[in-house]
């Protein structure tokens, strides 16, 4: 089925110079890149973005981070792009990530892990939403 799925480059991956690598990963797995910008989001916005995580313990931390600095927001569009994506970052902690994965090779702390992908349609159509203006997805 096709799909399309909300890809971000956290700060720690812009800050670290590795656009050039993720975005490479992403093509050579054969999604396409359908809308792509470079965004610096306030903390209101972060919180909005990851609402789902409202209360957990690592909420706070986290939406301070996605604030502190630009990140690159994608849609990504292929066959089964939401799992193939998925499957491309790695698990959200790398220390269990398998090998050849984009926070395998990147990510140095379970927050700081480089790359966000959407987990569902329904999140992928929020995500996507959050960011992007149908005249903006070619
Ligand atoms: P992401 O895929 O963007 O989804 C939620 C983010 O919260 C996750 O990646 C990490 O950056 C961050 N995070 C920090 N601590 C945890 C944790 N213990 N479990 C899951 N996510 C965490």
């Amino acid at each position: 089925m096709k799909q399309q799925t909300l890809a971000i480059i956290k700060p720690d991956g812009v800050a670290r110079k590795l656009i050039g690598p993720v975005v490479s990963k992403i093509e050579n797995e054969g999604l396409s890149i359908t809308a792509m910008k470079l965004i610096r989001m306030t903390k209101e916005q972060a919180k909005g973005f990851y609402k789902v995580h409202e209360g957990k313990p690592f909420y706070g931390s986290l939406t301070d981070f996605m604030s502190s600095g630009p990140c690159v927001v994608m849609v990504l569009e292929g066959e089964d792009a939401i799992s193939r994506y998925r499957k491309l970052m790695g698990a959200t902690d790398y220390r269990k990530a398998d090998p050849g994965t984009i926070r395998w090779e990147y990510a140095t702390d379970i927050e700081k892990n480089v790359v966000h992908g959407s987990d569902s349609p329904e999140s992928a159509a929020f995500e996507i939403s959050y960011f992007f203006n149908a005249l903006e997805i070619v």
